[in-house]
């Protein structure tokens, strides 16, 4: 049968791993809202306009031809044909995503596009901020992954090999800036469960959403 699974939380709380995990383990798809807001970010530097441009910066999310990988073995992203895997996790695209996520008109468009993606999909991952609250608010588990800040700034960079005092108060900037923002602020949804995932492995996390899912 169906089954769409909405993973939230902050950066560093584990959501990828476990949402391309869990989409392996459901032979379902997988989806990464966070890259879908780097990639668009990635055309609006690459276009070399303003942040404060607001204008400038919807014109670019709007024409920017967006490629979304699915595959939860390998989600593979391109905008206006360039592959752009590597350099939506880089620092220019980190620095800026959230004041490009932060404008309505561009949040508007990508949570359309997240909604034609899952309803085409019998059974999908969708990893993100805002999956359980507006995106996905009939989504079968809804499941908010929180860790400590320690925790969170250590396994982001192991991943990117920056310093972890440095990778602490990127996140923190970050989740300011994202729960702060006007439109749709990060925040949990009511109904979503809360897993605290410091001290926790991936397989131990994998498994309890997997518990949830079939219980
Ligand atoms: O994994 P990490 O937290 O570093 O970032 P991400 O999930 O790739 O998301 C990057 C940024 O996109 C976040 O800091 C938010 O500003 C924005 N975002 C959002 O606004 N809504 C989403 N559903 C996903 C990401």
């Amino acid at each position: 049968e169906r089954c769409v699974v909405a993973v939230d939380g902050p950066s560093g709380s584990g959501k990828s791993t476990v949402s391309r995990r869990l989409a392996t383990a459901i032979d379902g798809i997988y989806l990464d809202t966070g890259a879908m807001y780097r990639a668009v970010t990635w055309a609006v530097l690459q276009a070399g306009v303003d942040l404060t441009d607001v204008d400038s910066v919807i014109k670019v999310a709007q024409e920017t031809d967006l490629s979304i990988g699915t595959n939860p073995l390998a989600p593979h992203f391109e905008a206006n044909g360039v592959d752009v895997d590597a350099a939506i996790r880089g620092p220019e695209v980190t620095g800026a995503v959230s004041a490009v996520a932060a404008v309505p008109q561009v949040r508007a468009m990508l949570v359309q596009f997240q909604q034609d993606i899952i309803s085409g999909a019998p059974r999908i991952v969708v990893e993100g901020r805002d999956i359980a609250s507006v995106v996905a608010p009939d989504a079968d588990l809804k499941v908010y992954l929180t860790a400590s800040a320690a925790a969170r700034a250590q396994r982001r960079s192991a991943e990117d090999a920056t310093d972890v005092a440095a990778t602490e108060a990127d996140l923190a900037r970050r989740d300011k800036l994202d729960s702060s923002r006007a439109a749709d602020p990060l925040k949990q949804a009511d109904d979503a469960t809360e897993l605290d995932t410091t001290g926790l492995g991936i397989d131990d996390v994998v498994n309890r959403l997997l518990d949830m899912l079939n219980s």
